[in-house]
């Protein structure tokens, strides 16, 4: 069967908005430098396009968590696949992640990452959907707020797939 997709950020939209978050942390860290956290996949659009429009120098780390399958639903576990690389202790984080959705990804991922003690650890997500949240996070950067759907595109994938679509899609 194939699945429907409707178009629901642009391409403008979601580099506008990319810009003005990454003013925003220009700002706040006024030249310090900064390490990112990407979650893999689906962050990997989103970190590039970012890190690009700052002013600081940033490094690049990379975690993969699974909390979901090949389906639409959280299957509730969360387990490291790909750990850090380099030491954290004493860097200003930011956890660069696709969307927010239960927050059961980013409530395990801030108290493994705080145990490693950096400096200061942030939250900058693309996407969230507050409807569906079980675990309170606090975000320091939001991209788009958006419903209870499920959306492809942009890193995010349905089952592997559309993660290369330069915009944000529901998919039915
Ligand atoms: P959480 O742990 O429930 O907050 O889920 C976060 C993860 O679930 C995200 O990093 C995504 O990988 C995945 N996810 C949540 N909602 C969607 C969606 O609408 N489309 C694709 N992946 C999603
Ligand atoms: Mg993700």
């Amino acid at each position: 069967m194939k699945e429907n997709i409707n178009v629901i950020i642009s391409e403008e939209e979601i580099q506008k908005r990319v810009s003005e978050i990454a003013d925003r942390i220009s700002k706040d860290y006024n030249g310090e430098d900064i390490s990112f956290i990407c979650i893999l996949k689906g962050g990997i659009m989103f970190m590039v396009d970012l890190a690009k429009k700052i002013n600081s120098n940033i490094e690049f780390d990379f975690m993969e968590v699974s909390s979901y399958g090949n389906n639409m639903s959280s299957s509730g576990n969360i387990k490291i696949n790909k750990d850090l690389q380099n030491p954290i202790e004493g860097k200003n984080i930011i956890i660069v992640e696709d969307i927010i959705d239960s927050g059961r990804t980013l409530n395990y991922l801030c108290r493994y990452l705080k145990e490693k003690k950096p400096a200061s650890i942030k939250i900058c997500t693309l996407l969230d959907k507050p409807e569906r949240r079980v675990f309170d996070i606090k975000v320091d950067y939001t991209g788009f707020t958006i419903p209870d759907k499920f959306i492809v595109g942009y890193g995010l994938d349905y089952a592997e797939r559309y993660r290369n679509l330069p915009y944000i899609a529901v998919i039915e």
